[in-house]
């Protein structure tokens, strides 16, 4: 079998550091791993395969020095922007997590099991992974959209501290256990108190009201269904959780809808799992999809008032599934061959 020497980029993050454990659960073909970070990150390292493997501060000539065939990247859009096209001009297939490139019509934004097929016909040397929340939203609208024609949708997340990184992690455990001990607290990462809160808005706010996070949510979906004129409108809420996103989400379809032969399509499907008993108390929780790759499905209903609207309840760990597992699963499709 073919091996490959693979960079992660921000591999001492909370992403980074999935990567380096699926890599391994998976058995990736690695040839060599290179982890890089920043500067202040010198002298730690990363635990794969029961090797020590010391973290490389990211720099032209750490690149240079080394032939990389795959790059994981998950640093952010400014070190993206900046660093990308140095390996992918060297050789190397970058598949990015930031928003750096995926509005680029070039460069292919996928989701293997919902438009893999997209990776066919690109030469692109730069692959987008789509936003956290964007990916466990897709495969379900996928079904809706082949079965029955999507008409509009709504969506509102729920997403936790963890779509911010570790430092959005510290900033919750910081607030919690100092609002325990009497202590005030200032918020840093997020623009309100995250603690025993909910705040309606992920990213800047741009001057039509919509945040960042919502903007990216309806561009990439309506570019990965090759839907340009789907009518989708998304909230995004910040939740004082610390794994896992959750979306509720309600669609409007063209033709009438069968719930049961939606269930059945989620029941088929490698990468969702459904857990839609109400009356056995089964739906799916932040806790049940929590290190698991695959999009969890529950609360499916139809609206009593048409036949062709179905609500929806959508749990998935943004840092696995909604971030290195999605990744990884389009450089094994690369690597297959498509
Ligand atoms: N968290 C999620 O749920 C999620 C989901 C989808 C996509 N993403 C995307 O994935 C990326 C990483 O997110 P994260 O949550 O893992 O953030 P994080 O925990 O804050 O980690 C950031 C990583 O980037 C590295 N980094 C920062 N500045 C750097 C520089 N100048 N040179 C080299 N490395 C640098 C950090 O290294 P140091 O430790 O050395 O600073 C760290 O390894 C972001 O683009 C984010 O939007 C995140």
């Amino acid at each position: 079998m073919k091996l490959f020497n693979v960079a992660v980029i921000g591999a001492t993050g909370i992403v980074g550091q999935e990567f380096i454990s699926l890599l391994e659960q998976r058995d990736f073909p690695v040839d060599n791993l290179y982890p890089f970070a920043s500067e202040k990150s010198m002298g730690l390292f990363v635990q794969y395969k029961k090797k020590e493997i010391d973290i490389i501060p990211l720099s032209l000539e750490s690149v240079n020095e080394r032939k990389i065939d795959i790059a994981f990247f998950s640093a952010g859009s400014i070190i993206a922007k900046e660093m990308a096209q140095v390996f992918s001009k060297k050789g190397a297939l970058v598949i990015d997590n930031s928003s750096a490139f995926r509005k680029d019509k070039d460069v292919p934004l996928v989701v293997p099991e919902v438009n893999g097929g997209v990776l066919k016909n690109s030469k692109s040397r730069i692959i987008a992974n789509p936003n956290c929340s964007t990916i466990q939203l897709v495969p379900f609208l996928k079904i809706m959209e082949e079965s029955y024609g999507l008409k509009s949708v709504f969506v509102s997340t729920y997403q936790s501290v963890s779509g911010a990184g570790r430092g959005g992690i510290e900033e919750l455990k910081d607030q919690v256990s100092k609002l325990f001990s009497g202590k005030s607290v200032k918020p840093e990462i997020f623009p309100q108190r995250i603690a025993f809160n909910l705040i309606p808005q992920i990213g800047h706010f741009y001057p039509d009201g919509y945040c960042e996070e919502e903007v990216k949510m309806i561009n990439e979906t309506k570019k990965i269904l090759s839907r340009d004129d789907l009518d989708i409108d998304v909230t995004t809420v910040r939740v004082p959780t610390f794994f896992s996103h959750a979306e509720t989400v309600f669609v409007e379809t063209k033709k009438v809808c069968d719930l049961n032969a939606v269930r059945e399509k989620i029941e088929k499907h490698p990468e969702m799992v459904l857990m839609d008993d109400p009356q056995e108390l089964l739906y799916p929780t932040l806790i049940d999809s929590s290190g698991k790759n695959e999009v969890f499905v529950g609360r499916l209903r139809k609206s009593s008032k048409s036949d062709k609207r179905i609500s929806a309840w959508i749990v998935a760990d943004n840092v696995r599934k909604g971030a290195a597992y999605n990744a990884i699963k389009i450089a094994e499709t690369i690597i297959q061959g498509v």
